[in-house]
């Protein structure tokens, strides 16, 4: 649909930004957090930094909630550090933990901020993954189940929004990068052996937020990359349907209709995967019934038909920001990723498609029929400060301004959608290029360099640095969508 008039966004629309705890906070060894298997996985990508630092939200809380104020948030998502609030195997709660987030989340009740809080983006505590092994083990599940209570328990009287696992479905598909491997010699059959767990996990938590948090509301988090097929052949489209079952669809279908496709069903029966689901697992999944979708949307993919005879091609992603590194995956008997030659993209390899997020709105409100609200979008990018001590990210801007005008476009189209939170506030280390990738509103004055040469945190800036870009979403989202700072 072409439309006469600009979008239009509901009154109540919930503008913000995003974040997770690993990539933020900082303070590892602080307040009583433990550490996770991110931390681990973080010092292995140097030279870029670990996460013991990050933007230090930690102790800058405060500070950052005031800038979302100024800015004219009514949203903000972030996730909870599960061993920052247990900490040991014993299960006891933190209680310095607790505080943080009581405060953290008070600070934005108290600005009119509502909280959209993920249980999980990435951090198992190591004393799980020691006690268990890592995901592969049926005693997470309880764990998880334990933890969620503990969180609904403590903060369900102010957090009416959570959200239960960020990006399963990435999470299973990039294995080793996002340290869910662990403890896995048969990632091929293993994979999907832990993905049921993880179900069960958020099975668990969605029963418990409904139980416990009155008025609550619980999504999942699925990292959403709509695929297009590269030409109108018959075969491209099958491929492309294959790619969005093997990257997507198998996880938000699973979500809602609270059991297996015949689609994977069918595959693991071919490839001799055994899940292992156990007898009153489905009905656990069938009980959890979601009342909305996150959704995390940056880019898009085009996929083309991929023979049995094909050579096998694996996805390498582009881990340092030089324009080319990317590699795209063949999978035989599958589909191919392939470049889509009407998108430019960034210096990662990424997409720069807007349109793709209209896209994928329609796409679940067509499949689903739930509400659902963006927690993550944006541009990463090279940055640093310019000699007026400012950051001029024009780029990030033209970003925002026509992912937003798409969602507008989508919610013209008839789709519900909550919100817009998109990645990030501050800057904040990015999955595998700590500071060097940034995506803030806000920018957080520290290098990766200067985090690993700092013997002392004190040695370190960290001030925050309003970008372009703020002022640009400030006047749109405090005009709820109208103004969109064109020159015309
Ligand atoms: C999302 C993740 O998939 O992408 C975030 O939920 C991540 O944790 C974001 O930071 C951007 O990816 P990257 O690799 O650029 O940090």
């Amino acid at each position: 649909m072409h439309y006469r008039h600009e979008p239009r966004f509901p009154d109540n629309f919930m503008w913000g930004a995003s974040s997770a705890a690993w990539q933020v906070e900082g303070a590892t060894a602080k307040g009583g957090r433990t550490p996770a298997i991110i931390d681990l996985n973080s010092k292995k990508k140097k030279p870029f930094a670990d996460n013991s630092i990050a933007s230090d939200h930690y102790h800058h809380y405060k500070e950052d909630v005031a800038l979302m104020a100024e800015c004219g948030f009514s949203s903000y998502r972030f996730s909870l550090s599960w061993s920052r609030i247990i900490p040991n195997a014993d299960r006891k709660v933190n209680p310095e933990g607790l505080d943080f987030y009581n405060n953290l989340i008070d600070e934005l009740v108290k600005n009119n901020i509502a909280p959209i809080v993920t249980l999980y983006h990435y951090d198992m505590p190591c004393w799980l993954e020691e006690k268990y092994g890592g995901w592969l083990n049926r005693g997470v599940i309880e764990e998880f189940e334990y933890y969620s209570k503990v969180c609904f328990e403590h903060f369900g009287d102010r957090v009416k929004y959570w959200l239960s696992i960020n990006e399963q479905n990435m999470q299973i598909v990039y294995g080793d990068w996002l340290g869910v491997s662990k403890g896995c010699d048969n990632w091929f059959e293993q994979k999907w052996q832990i993905n049921h767990i993880m179900n069960l996990c958020h099975a668990k938590a969605v029963i418990a937020c409904h139980e416990m948090v009155e008025g609550g509301k619980i999504g999942p988090v699925p990292g959403m990359v709509p695929i297009y097929p590269e030409t109108c052949r018959p075969l491209d489209q099958i491929a492309a349907m294959n790619a969005e079952e093997f990257t997507e669809k198998i996880w938000n279908d699973t979500y809602v209709f609270g059991k297996y496709s015949n689609f994977v069903k069918n595959y693991w029966k071919n490839n001799n995967i055994d899940p292992k689901i156990m007898e009153g697992d489905e009905e656990l999944m069938a009980q959890a019934k979601i009342d909305f979708f996150a959704v995390n949307c940056y880019r898009s993919n085009t996929a083309k038909d991929a023979p049995l005879d094909a050579e096998p091609r694996e996805y390498l992603l582009n881990k340092d920001g030089k324009k080319g590194g990317l590699q795209f995956p063949v999978n035989p008997g599958e589909f191919a990723l392939t470049a889509n030659p009407y998108v430019e993209t960034t210096d990662w390899d990424w997409e720069i498609d807007p349109g793709s997020l209209r896209y994928t709105l329609r796409y679940m409100w067509d499949h689903y029929q739930l509400p659902m609200m963006i927690t993550e979008n944006g541009f990463g990018m090279h940055e640093s400060l310019g000699e007026d001590g400012k950051i001029h990210d024009q780029a990030r801007i033209d970003f925002l301004r026509d992912n937003i005008y798409q969602v507008g476009l989508a919610i013209e189209d008839g789709c519900e959608v909550w919100g817009y939170n998109p990645w990030s506030f501050t800057d904040l280390l990015s999955t595998g290029n700590g500071m060097a990738k940034r995506y803030g509103l806000v920018y957080v004055d520290v290098t990766d360099e200067q985090i690993n040469q700092a013997q002392d945190i004190s040695e370190l800036s960290l001030k925050r640095i309003r970008k372009d870009s703020f002022y640009w979403y400030s006047k749109l989202i405090k005009s709820n969508g109208k103004d969109w700072g064109r020159d015309d």
